[in-house]
């Protein structure tokens, strides 16, 4: 289908978090530290309240109280401590958005700071060991004797890999408009990808009742994980709203966004896989460190795709943190399965080269019967399936595997595979159908954050209902709404769409009105392994002369249920491939080790693709349809796209070159500098 939505998305009508005409509004700018720790001694707003049309300066010093137990990185104001360069620690309302931004420059903070720390290592001596890792999963995994298994391995690798820190840069910046009624309501537009959840989290911050909240986010454009969380945008435009008596609206700029919306951890990941005569591994280790900030802990799951992939008689995973003075990361775009999988992809084609073996044979030779590390049943797996059609339709048999003797002119030319993976979770959420001049209204506070929700939620309905999809109309993006879960977690469709399904049963039963919870039934599932599964398949062209780097095909095959809508599907498996791409080749935001914070704050020095990046991208799907997951039979699919793809092509860039990059991104600097 078309997007239901996309009339007025292209016509501009669509109105987003920013966009809403409101009387009377004021405007706010955010102060940030310029410091990487210490704290606080004294804020001057003197000159910028003298400024004609400004109204108020919020900082530390004056600001209202928030509650206690307020995440820290949503306490704005609350306290003198400064965790991170960048960190809002004032903030200027004004008649304009000109008149605050200029203001802003005139608040002045002055410091006691401290030495800072803002560099991960793999011999850090701040490293710990988390309890749990994210969402709520055990931080290490034990089966079977590692040493013993790569000690009677015919071949073995034990390689590292470095991911850099990652940003989502969605079109649209993170904004709120936030007002007051004469009740004490408060009203937020927000750019959120769950409003349910978001009002949850400006209450609670706020100290009010969730009731007297109203969480509005109609159209978002893009998340990708940096809305899926509440973000001070929306704690600022309610105080200062609070403040000033009228409403107030703050977009924040690209370059905060760098700083204060969330970030991929940076990760070094270590290896160790073993391989028998056979080709069947003996052992397998995957060991991840990575960051999180002194405020909160964030514990990305980066090495829990491990448990999940190949059969190994030996597997450990573990996770090491340290606590840095940074902002805390977040999540992004598979966060964990991505930057996971880069390096357990990229090791399965080292240990293939080591072992002698195809790569795509290594992988279906290693299929486990049953999740390898929980040894629960798999719902539905496919991962062979998706291999086996990749190379056919990549062309894969005719490839020659010594590295390095593919060449056209200047250009050498590589091919490369790796393996996608992603878990297939719902959550309980809550629906309503109602008919309407003949019609049926969905109704229910999930989210379309650029992903065609609205559309398939309709798609999804009429097949019940067995009416055509324009007779469903869905509204949803409003926290009045009958409550629903974040589009997060590649959760969305399963989890909204069995609301729909039940609340459509329902009304078929009834007559006029339908309505669901589908927390008893998401309790009584069954245990099981529940996993998409993909493969992708990359060449490239690498100039011998400039080291850059083409990738001239892209191709990925998955195995992610059924596909509810072929349109918005293949959408999100090429956008997930095309991210995928960024950051294999361009994505990376440098930290300032001298001065904390970022380096890399805009779009002119964090390089994402471009579409003439994107030369040729194909996304395919098996048939699939796995009834044990939900009523549509559906796997979530916004997410795989972007996991293993980082790898394909890495592997293909050591295919054209000879040559093994285990640093993220290949850049044409690292390229050129294996020049001898
Ligand atoms: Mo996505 S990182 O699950 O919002």
């Amino acid at each position: 289908m078309n997007r239901t939505e996309g009339r007025v998305k292209v016509t501009g009508l669509a109105t987003y978090a920013a966009e809403y005409p409101v009387e009377n509004v004021a405007y706010a700018y955010a102060v940030q530290a310029q410091i990487a720790k210490g704290r606080v001694k004294r804020v001057d707003g003197t000159a910028a309240l003298e400024q004609p049309g400004v109204l108020a300066v919020l900082s530390c010093e004056a600001a209202p109280r928030l509650s206690g137990d307020a995440d820290p990185e949503l306490a704005l104001f609350q306290s003198r401590e400064v965790a991170y360069r960048g960190q809002i620690v004032a903030a200027v309302v004004a008649d304009t958005y000109e008149i605050a931004r200029a203001a802003a420059a005139a608040v002045r903070v002055d410091y006691d700071a401290d030495d800072h720390d803002v560099r991960l290592s793999a011999d850090h001596p701040g490293l710990y060991q988390p309890e749990t890792v994210n969402p709520d999963l055990p931080s290490e995994t034990q089966k079977g004797d590692v040493e013993e298994g790569l000690a009677r391995a015919e071949r073995s690798v034990d390689v590292t890999y470095r991911t850099p820190v990652l940003h989502n840069n969605p079109m649209e910046p993170h904004a709120a408009l936030a007002s007051w009624d004469t009740e004490g309501r408060l009203l937020v537009y927000d750019t959120s990808q769950g409003v349910t959840a978001s009002r949850a989290t400006i209450a609670q911050t706020l100290g009010l009742p969730p009731e007297q909240v109203r969480v509005v986010a109609r159209h978002v454009g893009g998340g990708f994980g940096s809305k899926g969380t509440t973000r001070p945008q929306a704690i600022l435009a309610a105080l200062a709203s609070r403040m000033v008596g009228r409403p107030v609206k703050i977009v924040l700029t690209r370059q905060q966004m760098f700083d204060v919306t969330g970030y991929r951890t940076p990760t070094i990941q270590r290896v160790r896989l073993g391989v028998d005569a056979e080709g069947r591994l003996t052992a397998l280790e995957h060991m991840a460190y990575e960051q999180s900030s002194t405020l909160v802990e964030f514990a990305e799951q980066t090495s829990t795709p491990s448990r999940v992939m190949y059969a190994a008689p030996a597997l450990r995973t573990g996770h090491r943190l340290v606590r840095l003075d940074v902002a805390t990361p977040s999540w992004m775009r598979a966060p964990g399965e991505c930057p996971g999988m880069y390096a357990l992809e990229s090791a399965m084609d080292e240990l293939a080269y080591a072992a002698g073996l195809d790569p795509v044979e290594l992988r279906v030779r290693n299929d486990p019967e049953t999740e390898p590390d929980s040894g629960l049943p798999f719902s539905s797996r496919n991962l062979v399936g998706c291999l086996r059609e990749g190379a056919h339709r990549f062309g894969w048999e005719h490839r020659d595997p010594t590295p390095g003797i593919r060449r056209e002119g200047e250009w050498l030319i590589g091919t490369g595979v790796a393996a996608s993976t992603y878990p297939t979770r719902r959550w309980p959420s809550q629906a309503v159908v109602t008919t309407r001049d003949g019609d049926f209204l969905v109704q229910l506070a999930a989210a379309d954050i650029g992903t065609g929700a609205r559309t398939v939620l309709a798609r999804i309905a009429a097949g019940v209902l067995g009416v055509a999809p324009e007779r469903v109309h869905v509204e949803l993006g409003d926290s009045d709404l009958p409550q629903a879960p974040l589009a997060g977690g590649s959760m969305g469709t399963a989890s909204w769409g069995t609301a729909v399904v039940r609340a459509c049963e329902e009304l078929m039963r009834d007559g006029k009105e339908g309505r669901a919870d589908t927390t008893e039934e998401i309790k009584a599932d069954a245990k099981l392994a529940r996993h998409a599964f993909g493969a992708q398949f990359a060449q490239v062209r690498v100039s011998s002369v400039t080291g850059e780097i083409r990738v001239s095909r892209l191709l990925g095959v998955f195995a992610a249920g059924r596909i509810v809508d072929a349109t918005l599907a293949r959408s999100q498996f090429l956008g997930g491939m095309t991210m995928g791409l960024g950051m294999a080749l361009m994505e990376e935001t440098v930290t300032d080790e001298e001065f904390g914070g970022f380096l890399h704050r805009d779009l002119a020095q964090y390089h994402v693709p471009a579409c003439a990046d994107a030369q040729h991208v194909e996304a395919v799907w098996l048939d699939e349809r796995d009834d044990r997951l939900n009523p549509m039979g559906s796997k979530g699919i916004g997410e795989i796209g972007i996991v293993g793809t980082a790898a394909a092509i890495g592997n293909a860039v050591h295919h054209a070159t000879g040559h093994r990059i285990r640093e993220l991104p290949i850049t044409p600097a690292k390229i050129l500098a294996l020049r001898p």
